[in-house]
């Protein structure tokens, strides 16, 4: 039992068309924030499973210090006074050393912008502030992982629920598979964000994380396609309908 699209009001499918149009180029940025956010975190150009397991796991060689001063900061001071802060970080971060070898650095190369100067740059106006950036790097926090899981599961849950409802009025045979596309995004939420924090434990589960976005993935592109294209191109047959033909009059 299904209403097809060529069935419901003009109004009603120039909604959904809007609704489809908003929410696949919500779906590109999505792509593009998850490359920009994870891509290199391993050293390497591009995005893999390694660096889906530093960024929930961590990576217990390396530190936020280190990784800024190879990366946004490294035009901030000379490849000598860059491999002193990155040894003295990766040797123990000691306090004597610092104030001896490593403020004078900071003094000249940092503190016009870590002194408050710079919106957005993190305050080293303190020993304990700056060192606190050159502990091994254990990934993403808990809270920021129940943070990020609450406003993902609920953000995607709106999403797939909206597009769910208007696939629905899609002619998609048979129906088991109509409904396993719809359910599809509902699983993988749950076995993606589960394996948030089962990474931290073992990273291979950064394959699991990588199979579910795959997966939600491919459901958002099949309903969307499917959608939009029977939504304004597709001649539906009133024999594909589903509905019993009217009962006879006695
Ligand atoms: C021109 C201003 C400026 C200078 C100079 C500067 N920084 Fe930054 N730094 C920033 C800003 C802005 C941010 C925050 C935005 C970002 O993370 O890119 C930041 C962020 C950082 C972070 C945090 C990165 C993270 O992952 O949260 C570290 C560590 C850092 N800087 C180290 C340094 C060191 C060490 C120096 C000196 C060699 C330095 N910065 C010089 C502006 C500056």
């Amino acid at each position: 039992m299904f209403l097809h699209y060529s069935k419901l009001p003009f109004s009603l499918r120039t909604l959904f068309t809007g609704a489809l149009i908003t929410l696949g180029f919500g779906y590109v940025f999505a792509m593009i924030q998850v490359y920009t956010v994870h891509a290199g975190l391993d050293g390497k150009p591009g995005i893999d499973a390694n660096d889906i397991a530093i960024a929930y796991s961590g990576n217990a060689n390396t530190n936020k210090l280190q990784e800024a001063l190879n990366g946004p900061m490294m035009a901030n001071a000379p490849s000598r006074e860059r491999r002193a802060i990155i040894d003295w970080a990766s040797d123990g971060a000691d306090q004597a050393q610092f104030q001896k070898d490593i403020k004078p650095i900071l003094d000249s190369r940092c503190m016009r912008c870590h002194d408050g100067h710079a919106s957005g740059a993190p305050l080293f106006t303190t020993f304990e502030a700056f060192v606190s950036y050159a502990k091994p790097d254990t990934g993403m926090s808990l809270a920021t992982l129940v943070r990020v899981s609450h406003i993902h599961l609920f953000g995607m849950t709106f999403i797939f629920f909206v597009l769910g409802l208007i696939f629905n009025h899609a002619y998609v045979r048979p129906a088991w598979l109509k409904s396993l596309v719809i359910a599809i995004p509902f699983l993988t939420i749950v076995t993606d964000i589960g394996s948030w924090y089962l990474t931290k434990l073992n990273t291979n589960f950064a394959w699991i994380i990588i199979a579910s976005g795959a997966l939600m993935g491919a459901s958002f592109a099949f309903q969307w396609f499917v959608s939009m294209y029977q939504l304004w191109f597709y001649k539906y047959s009133e024999a594909d309908s589903a509905f019993p033909p009217p009962p006879k009059s006695v």
